[in-house]
């Protein structure tokens, strides 16, 4: 135990704890006890704030769709949904003047919409990093050339390779896309060094913002400072917002500019059967009926993280993740990957191995013995966990082809235990028992894998889950679908 460097947590703190909605809320384990569920699984996507949930509550009597009734409902409805996209420029310091803000499902929709928008011409590139999540590569892949910034040995994109890219592609590369914030070693890239860098050659800037809006302030700038972020995308749920909403942020004049992606109700001003002519930024890029809900929780919870303060934020989690290491290092027989001692580039993402013991087996373990949510696996960046384990390109092929075999047993992975602005020393003690038990063998269960997926179970756990959420329409359609299949 670490118990002389545990961090002081400020009543704000604990306050905020019963701000989340579920916070505590047991859960069953292997030994048919009920424990308080310990929620470490925050870059996946987050719990609601409880004033977001009561701020869809106070606004579902008023629900309507938006922007084409004249009923006061939707009139009020509109004003409310209007207000909300410019609360969400407002938080990340997009100048509204001159930018829109799209509302999208989440930072994957926001890219592909991007991707589409960006108009990119044959030979066009996109320079991206091996750091990134397949949500800021895959769309780039599907419309441009895209090149793949490698890695310092420490796992952070290799910058000086990006800046001798830039230089070698004169006047190809149309868009640098970085993450603001990895998903899997938390490291952020240092995006307005990277805009800089960018404009200097005439390419623009994206920033994949999933894991850096919850957890740091945030400014685009101005248009005109050569440091200014011309794009950014981020997703609600994880930003205690789980409504379905994502955000696309940037300049009115692209957006402006060529068709929208997806055509339908909302995005025209005047059809005729031969033309289309289309609206204005942000709805020419809404199609259909828009989540105004969805919309509605964000603003709210971007309002609720602004008034807490995101340098308080960032300063919290900071201290909690420096805790964190301090503890779990203290435990043998445990590999970290990204860093563990300067934390000053890093939010709260904690990526480890058990020495001996399978990812998978490990997260089943800490979930099914002590309650505790992590995940494990590749999350989504699987050239990256390949570079941060130094997967050869040999087994690589070896491992895809077992894949696509229908054999995932042996894809090499890591555990993630990520941070929320509400997690407390506590929590982190709680994970640090059960590695601890973890390494020495003492975990009670019996685990069994399953190749097609690749996880563990442990003999004998099978929660009754309708107890805990009751489902009984959806249960009913599902025993009429078993019977019938029977
Ligand atoms: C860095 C990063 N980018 C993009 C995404 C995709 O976000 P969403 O699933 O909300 O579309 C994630 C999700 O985990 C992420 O961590």
């Amino acid at each position: 135990m670490v118990t002389d460097q545990v961090v002081q947590t400020p009543r704000v703190w604990e306050d905020l704890r019963q701000e989340i909605v579920g916070c505590d809320r047991c859960v069953p384990v292997l030994d048919g006890s009920e424990r308080p569920y310990i929620f470490l699984d925050n870059a996946a996507s987050t719990p609601a704030f409880r004033r977001v949930l009561e701020a869809v509550e106070e606004f579902l009597p008023w629900y309507s769709g938006v922007h084409r009734g004249t009923g006061f409902k939707s009139l009020l409805a509109t004003e409310v949904f209007d207000a909300a996209h410019d609360a969400v420029g407002r938080f990340v310091g997009a100048d509204l003047s001159t930018n829109t803000v799209i509302f999208t499902k989440n930072t994957t929709e926001c890219i592909n919409k991007l991707s589409n928008r960006m108009n990119f011409r044959p030979g066009d590139l996109v320079i991206t990093t091996m750091m990134e999540h397949h949500s800021n590569d895959l769309p780039w892949r599907k419309n441009a050339s895209v090149l793949h910034v490698g890695l310092t040995p420490d796992g952070h994109p290799d910058l000086q390779l990006m800046r001798k890219l830039l230089e070698q592609n004169l006047g190809r590369v149309r868009l640098v896309a970085i993450n603001g914030a990895s998903n899997i070693t938390g490291i952020c890239s240092p995006i307005h060094d990277i805009a800089t860098w960018a404009h200097a050659v005439g390419a623009k800037v994206f920033v994949d913002a999933a894991q850096l809006a919850p957890h740091r302030p945030i400014s685009m700038l101005a248009d005109d400072d050569p440091r200014h972020i011309d794009f950014l995308a981020l997703s609600a749920h994880k930003m205690y917002a789980p409504f379905g909403t994502g955000a696309l942020i940037g300049p009115m004049a692209l957006f402006e500019k060529g068709d929208p992606d997806v055509v339908g109700g909302g995005v025209v001003d005047v059809v005729t059967l031969e033309t289309a002519v289309w609206n204005r930024p942000p709805h020419k890029d809404e199609a259909g009926s828009p989540n105004v809900v969805g919309g509605i929780a964000l603003a709210e919870a971007v309002t609720l993280l602004e008034s807490i303060g995101m340098e308080n934020i960032a300063a919290h989690e900071t201290a909690l993740l420096a805790y964190a290491y301090r503890r779990l290092k203290a435990i043998p027989g445990l590999q970290f990957y990204g860093p563990t001692e300067d934390l000053s580039d890093k939010v709260g993402v904690i990526a480890f191995n058990v020495e001996g013991v399978h990812h998978a087996l490990a997260a089943a373990i800490i979930g099914t013995e002590g309650a505790i949510g992590v995940r494990n696996g590749c999350f989504c960046a699987h050239p990256y966990v390949k570079e941060l384990l130094h997967v050869s390109p040999e087994d690589d092929r070896i491992l895809a082809a077992e894949v696509i075999a229908g054999n995932k047993s042996r894809m090499p992975g890591l555990v993630r235990a990520s941070l929320g602005c509400y997690n407390n020393e506590a929590d982190i003690d709680t994970l640090a028992e059960m590695l601890e038990r973890i390494v020495r063998k003492e975990y009670k269960g019996t685990y069994v894998q399953d190749r097609a997926t690749g996880t563990f179970r442990a003999k004998g756990f099978s929660p009754d889950f309708e107890k805990y959420f009751s489902f009984v329409r959806l249960a009913a359609g599902r025993e009429r679908r078993h019977s019938e299949a029977s």
